[in-house]
């Protein structure tokens, strides 16, 4: 059970452990009153705590108020409704999404621009009001930033999901998870995935693979009915294309854009 239900917690207890785990977690922070004035992350966690207690009585409307009042003074958006745990941390946290349904877990840590949001099947509206839509993060869960964590998917405690990741399934405890979509790449300190399959890559090259049989396959037509082909059917446009195909070209670069592409350009 996470230390959270404990009905005890007063606002100030959660204020005061919550800076001394933003002193203890952030190099960059010198002291509690910097980190009382200065942290975002802390003042959407912190008027969340009390938009919350206007939820769970049902002052909707005045709870949404509330957060809404938080997310134009630090760019954070933490539904009244979410559960959260102890010593929340935020990093930065502009952008920072948490929707209505989410549970966090004690001890959790996000940087900027993370969503905690709703799965595909939310987009059935009213229907999935009231329902579990929104991520679980279990206690210690670590989320880099602009990952997106989406529909009422348990990433497990410890687990670690890296910047920029795209998780839309369960995450198992004590595990890294990077990439898009989101691959268990480490658990249990043990390294499971030696090497990332790149989708996009793969994509490309099976769509390369397809026109080069195409493309094969239209020479062979080609050639069946030479005589039939009038070279004044082909207009220059289409005959630039196909010597360019050929490498029958003086253009200054003659370079297949999908092998570039394969071979990292650009990074
Ligand atoms: C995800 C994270 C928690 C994992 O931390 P960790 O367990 O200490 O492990 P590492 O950072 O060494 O990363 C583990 C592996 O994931 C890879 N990795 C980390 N982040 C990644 C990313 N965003 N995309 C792809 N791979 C990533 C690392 O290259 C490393 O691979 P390797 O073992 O093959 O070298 C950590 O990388 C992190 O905190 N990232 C978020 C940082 C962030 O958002 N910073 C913003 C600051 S403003």
């Amino acid at each position: 059970m996470s230390q959270s239900d404990s009905p005890t917690t007063t606002w100030f207890e959660h204020l005061d452990e919550t800076v001394e785990s933003i002193l203890k977690n952030d190099p960059a922070a010198r002291s509690r009153l910097e980190v009382i004035l200065c942290y975002p992350g802390l003042h959407a966690v912190m008027i969340y705590r009390i938009a919350n207690v206007f939820y769970k009585a049902k002052r909707y409307t005045l709870a949404r108020l509330i957060s809404q009042w938080a997310r134009t003074m630090t760019g954070i958006e933490i539904h009244p409704g979410a559960t959260i745990g102890r010593r929340f941390i935020i990093d930065h946290g502009m952008g920072v999404v948490i929707g209505e349904t989410s549970h966090i877990g004690d001890d959790c840590f996000l940087y900027q621009g993370v969503t905690l949001g709703a799965g595909a099947e939310a987009r059935q509206g009213e229907q999935t009001r009231d329902t579990k839509r929104h991520p679980t993060l279990g206690n210690g869960v670590v989320v880099g930033s602009g990952a997106e964590i989406q529909g009422a998917i348990t990433v497990s405690d410890n687990a670690r999901v890296a910047s920029g990741s795209i998780v839309l399934k369960d995450v198992p405890p004590n595990s890294t998870v990077v990439g898009m979509p989101g691959r268990v790449i480490y658990r249990d300190g043990q390294r499971i995935n030696e090497k990332l399959p790149d989708i996009e890559a793969e994509a490309i090259k099976s769509l390369k693979n397809r026109i080069e049989v195409l493309e094969t396959l239209l020479r062979q037509l080609q050639g069946d009915n030479a005589t039939n082909l009038a070279s004044d059917s082909i207009n220059q446009s289409e005959q630039d294309k196909l010597d360019w195909l050929d490498g029958n070209t003086e253009n200054e670069s003659t370079e297949d854009p999908v092998e570039v592409f394969l071979q990292g350009a650009g990074i």
